[in-house]
């Protein structure tokens, strides 16, 4: 098969959480620039729909819903819109995150309400999401996790920086835990013709502080953070054809900073 048809999402419907956030809206235009039909939610549905209309008014496919995924009911009641909407669901992306913790000492009530949304919500909409693409006949499932996943914090890149560098430990708990239920995930479901991947990206730009930005450059090989465009072709092939046989990976994608 030509691999521009096997990269190609014509007739897939893919689901993104969080698509309105940073790495959200460029994985939700990734996919849909592929010619998916993407899903994106959010917990307020007019934050969801702007997002979907922003992309719409490109000629792009994407449809909003509304989803919080720390309330049981509402993580059914988007498994039953997707059903009754579109009838199948061929690709989910799960990458919504809760960040109510704000450092280390920060209230212990605080990694409790993570836990709720970034543990225990993630993973009764992982099941739900992954019984609906096994009932549709099989599909891709991406775990967006982090690098903050797969190493201790670098306290050296907040040198010179204010109020920066007060990491949150419920991040690091929960993408570590993420990483090992994606490969949890693909044992449990063998031979249902699903896949599952991570994605532990590095940081994305959003106008950190110079002193950071300097910091974090002189590490990276390739000199700067990741960029709107990094993340869309991985998310593409991990969601394709052409990536039929990659299943259970973490891709580190943070430019060589770990290298
Ligand atoms: N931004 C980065 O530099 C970076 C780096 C590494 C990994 N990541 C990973 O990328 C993913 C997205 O991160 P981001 O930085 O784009 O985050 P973000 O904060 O910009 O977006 C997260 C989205 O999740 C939504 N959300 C929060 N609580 C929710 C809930 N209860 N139910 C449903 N949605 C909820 C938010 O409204 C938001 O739209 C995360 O998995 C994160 O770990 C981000």
């Amino acid at each position: 098969m030509n691999v521009k048809d096997l990269l190609c999402l014509k007739n897939k419907v893919i689901l993104v959480t969080g698509g309105s956030g940073n790495y959200g809206k460029c994985i939700v235009e990734g996919l849909a620039e592929a010619d998916a039909t993407v899903i994106t939610t959010s917990r307020d549905i007019a934050s969801a729909q702007k997002n979907a209309d922003y992309f719409r008014q490109m000629g792009l496919d994407v449809h909003a819903m509304q989803a919080d995924q720390g309330e049981r009911e509402s993580v059914k009641i988007l498994k039953a819109q997707i059903l009754e909407k579109f009838g199948r669901l061929d690709g989910f992306v799960n990458n919504a995150v809760s960040r109510p913790m704000k450092g280390y000492n920060a209230p212990i009530e605080q990694f409790e309400e993570s836990m709720q949304v970034n543990a225990t919500g993630m993973m009764d909409l992982l099941r739900e999401m992954t019984d609906l693409i096994v009932q549709s006949g099989g599909g891709s499932v991406i775990n967006i996790a982090s690098m903050m996943g797969m190493f201790g914090p670098d306290l050296s890149n907040y040198e010179g920086t204010r109020n920066m560098g007060d990491l949150p430990p419920d991040y690091f708990f929960h993408n570590a835990g993420l990483i090992n239920l994606n490969r949890y995930m693909v044992q449990m479901n063998a031979g249902k013709n699903i896949r599952f991947n991570c994605i532990s990206p590095g940081g994305l730009f959003n106008n950190q502080p110079e002193a950071f930005l300097n910091n974090y450059y002189k590490k990276v090989p390739l000199r700067r953070m990741a960029n709107q465009d990094d993340i869309k072709g991985l998310v593409v092939l991990l969601s394709s054809d052409a990536g039929a046989y990659i299943n259970g990976e973490n891709i580190l994608m943070d430019g060589g900073l770990n290298a």
